[in-house]
């Protein structure tokens, strides 16, 4: 079985991410703290930008920074957010983290004290992954 996410940790690391977005056009901070199966834990907050269309998203940051430390199996996620109620991850997002781990468990949370668990198979029902390009592409 799965070793269960240390939440604590995660949920820390998630809030630290969050002071570092960059969101002047938004206002909405973001921070993620995405857990590897080894351990580590990868941290990433939104980078908006000017030409709006560019910015991305904490969810997305904090996976491209484990991909390219070599991390492609995750046990959990958390995703900071501030507010009554938490943030819920785009659907960007929700696909992105599908990719490596389709049954994410992903918990949102706010200083105020949201709690709010999900898996991303909760969240992204009916996905489109690996699985759907084998034997309907042209290559195949
Ligand atoms: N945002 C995230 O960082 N994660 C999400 O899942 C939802 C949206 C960011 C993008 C943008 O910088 C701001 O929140 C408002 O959409």
């Amino acid at each position: 079985m799965k070793k269960a996410p240390q939440w604590d940790a995660l949920v820390r690391a998630a809030f630290l991410a969050r002071r570092k977005a960059y969101a002047p056009y938004s206002g909405y901070a973001v921070g993620a703290a995405l857990l590897a199966s080894n351990g580590r834990i990868f941290r990433g907050c939104n980078v908006e930008n000017a030409s709006y269309p560019v910015s991305i998203c904490a969810e997305r940051v904090a996976l491209g920074a484990a991909i390219a430390a070599g991390c492609r199996e995750f046990d959990g996620i958390v995703v900071a957010t501030r507010g009554p109620k938490a943030g819920t991850p785009c659907g960007l997002c929700r696909q992105a983290l599908s990719e490596f781990a389709p049954d994410l468990p992903v918990l949102l949370v706010t200083p105020e004290g949201d709690r709010a668990h999900w898996t991303l198979s909760q969240l992204l029902p009916g996905s489109f992954g690996p699985k759907d390009l084998k034997e309907r592409t042209e290559r195949s």
